[in-house]
């Protein structure tokens, strides 16, 4: 089979490798297309280094159809079209015995710690797939796993009708909790973000979001205006990496700032930087500060809406290309950061 295989850091090469063995108690699925991760932009210069010795295939969000099935495997049939959960816990330390597997410490993912999705084939075990109807157009099928975390965010941060909300980070996570959310509430939705085109991507898409550009006016100050000064019920934090900006707090503590009395703040941004809070301003309103990491099963619930029609996986999608361009491909989105939502690459 071809595949793109990341041969040093910055420099992938469209080869020729060994198909996988469909083992038993296996599935080999044909991926048809798989998409660009804000997590792959950091293995591709070297950042995950050594977790991510070289030479190896990334791809951890990808999507395709069932080509062969391995001995002693039932439920799934040549022909099934599939998304691939790529995440592998461990199954014995003291979160997975609580079945809180994405606090699993020794937790891995195709994709990062093995071989990957970005390939024409995968072969990987049946409790690592999931069905989706066969008339979902295969690009959404490989969105399922980005999707998985911003349902996971709102069923951590228990999301539910009538709720407002505000997002921090209007990117690729951003984007997938406001829609996400957006299946749980027709609440007021802030969205924050100096990127005014990401902002209006959300705009263009949903009702009732309301855009904040925090180079433009104080989002805490916003918030609070439009919600007769008591803020929202839950704020999300999906940014990471902060652009410092000249008289705004950072994203964790605006999040703090923004809510409610008994509200609750959730964290995914995986920032290296200290975000500091002054606690006291959560402890007046006794607050919660959540995290959020993966998803934990929410591919059936995000399947469930796709094939139902409830989400808008092409607002998401700025541009396919062939798999074999991958090293374009990456070099793209490197260069212009915020003008490339989800890239999806075509391994049909
Ligand atoms: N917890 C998880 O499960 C999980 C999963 C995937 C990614 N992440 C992390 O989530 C973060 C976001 O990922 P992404 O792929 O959406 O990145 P992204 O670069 O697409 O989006 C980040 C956005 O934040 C905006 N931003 C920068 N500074 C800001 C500020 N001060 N205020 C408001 N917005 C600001 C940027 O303009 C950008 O649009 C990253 O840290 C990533 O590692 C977490
Ligand atoms: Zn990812
Ligand atoms: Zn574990």
């Amino acid at each position: 089979m071809k595949a793109a295989v990341l041969e040093a850091y910055n420099h992938f090469i469209w080869k020729d490798v060994p198909t996988p063995e469909v083992k038993e108690g296996e599935v080999l699925v044909r991926i048809q297309f798989a998409s660009i991760c804000g997590t792959d932009m950091h293995i591709f210069p070297g950042d995950f280094h050594p977790r991510t010795p070289v030479p190896f295939i990334p791809g951890h969000e990808m999507g395709g159809i069932v080509a062969e099935v391995g001995e002693g495997v039932s439920g799934f049939e040549p022909g099934d079209k599939v998304a691939v959960d790529p995440i592998i816990w461990c199954g014995e330390c003291p979160a997975c015995q609580r079945k809180h597997y994405p606090a699993c410490p020794r937790l891995k993912l195709l994709g990062v710690d093995l071989d990957g999705g970005f390939a024409e084939y995968i072969s990987v075990p049946p409790h690592m797939l999931f069905k989706t109807a066969p008339h979902l157009p295969d690009e959404h099928v490989a969105l399922v796993e980005i999707y998985g975390i911003g349902f996971h965010a709102n069923n951590r941060a228990g999301t539910k009708e009538g709720d407002t909300l505000a997002i921090w980070g209007a990117g690729r996570v951003g984007q997938v909790i406001l829609q996400a959310a957006r299946t749980k509430t027709k609440g007021k939705i802030f969205l924050v973000d100096p990127a005014e085109n990401r902002l209006q991507i959300a705009v263009n898409h949903y009702e009732n979001v309301i855009p904040v550009n925090p180079k433009k006016e104080n989002p805490v100050d916003a918030i609070r205006r439009h919600t007769e000064g008591n803020g929202v019920d839950i704020a999300f934090e999906a940014v990471g990496h902060a652009e410092e900006i000249a008289g705004v707090f950072n994203p964790v503590r605006c999040c703090v700032q923004s809510l409610r009395g008994g509200g609750r703040v959730c964290v995914l941004g995986l920032g290296d930087d200290p975000a500091p809070v002054v606690f006291k301003e959560l402890i007046w309103k006794e607050g919660h500060i959540i995290t959020s990491r993966v998803s934990d099963g929410e591919f059936t619930e995000v399947i469930g809406h796709l094939n139902a029609g409830n989400l808008k996986p092409d607002a998401l999608i700025s541009k396919v290309m062939p798999g074999s361009e991958i090293q374009k491909a990456f070099e793209l989105v490197q260069h212009e950061k915020e003008k490339y939502l989800k890239v999806l690459l075509d391994f049909r």
